[in-house]
């Protein structure tokens, strides 16, 4: 897709602010830090539209993007972050499963875990719970950008191996916001899951 126009339309906490126009939707889930922000910045050709920071834990509501006025990106609030108390990773954890079991709109959600590590018992969770409720994932391994080239077959293969990696429910991709590689793959997938 070729985007020029994207709006930041609503920050939600709570069903009644989501978007009532009906528009398919993509949720981006993953640690904090894992760089959901950058993924969905690099799919606009935006620099710094959804914040980014070094500072984890900075998304703390579900930000709705809409793009060419098709879709909407769902920037959601990074797992795994100490820093934030227990009653809000609570109320996160609250807010992302109403949103993801019970949003009609819903698509399918990009899943990020970084390429260079095996993924996190969250990660783990995350994606065994998403295959389990039948919503389509993109798994995409991003920070591709740091890992060798000749390193990145086994890096998948350590990844789909520990989230026990569903191909029938999910699909897989490498991603750098660095160098963009696996934007064309990310955009190609939503376009499938729209048509779907
Ligand atoms: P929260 O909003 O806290 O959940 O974080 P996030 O997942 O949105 O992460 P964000 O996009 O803010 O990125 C976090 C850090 O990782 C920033 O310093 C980014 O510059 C860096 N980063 C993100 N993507 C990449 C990538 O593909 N390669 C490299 N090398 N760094 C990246
Ligand atoms: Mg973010």
């Amino acid at each position: 897709m070729d985007v020029h126009n994207v709006e930041m339309v609503m920050s939600a906490v709570s069903p009644s602010q989501y978007p009532e126009d009906g528009r398919p939707e993509f949720a981006l889930v993953g640690r904090s830090n894992v760089g959901k922000s950058s993924l969905t910045n690099t799919l606009i050709n935006r620099k710094n539209f959804a914040r980014t920071s070094g500072q984890p834990g900075k998304t703390q509501t579900l930000n709705f993007y809409t793009v060419e006025d098709a879709l909407y990106f769902v920037d959601v609030p990074g797992y795994g972050y100490a820093k934030v108390s227990k009653k809000k990773r609570e109320e996160f954890g609250q807010m992302i499963e109403t949103y993801i079991t019970s949003r009609k709109q819903l698509r399918g959600v990009i899943s990020l875990v970084d390429a260079r590590h095996k993924p996190s018992e969250e990660d783990i969770m995350m994606y065994q719970w998403l295959d389990y409720y039948n919503i389509p994932v993109l798994l995409v391994a991003t920070k591709s950008d740091k890992i060798a080239r000749g390193k990145l077959n086994q890096s998948e293969s350590v990844i789909k191996k520990a989230v026990d990696f569903n191909p029938e429910n999910s699909d897989f991709c490498f991603f750098s916001s660095v160098n963009k590689s696996g934007k064309d793959e990310v955009w190609n997938w939503i376009e499938k899951k729209m048509t779907e």
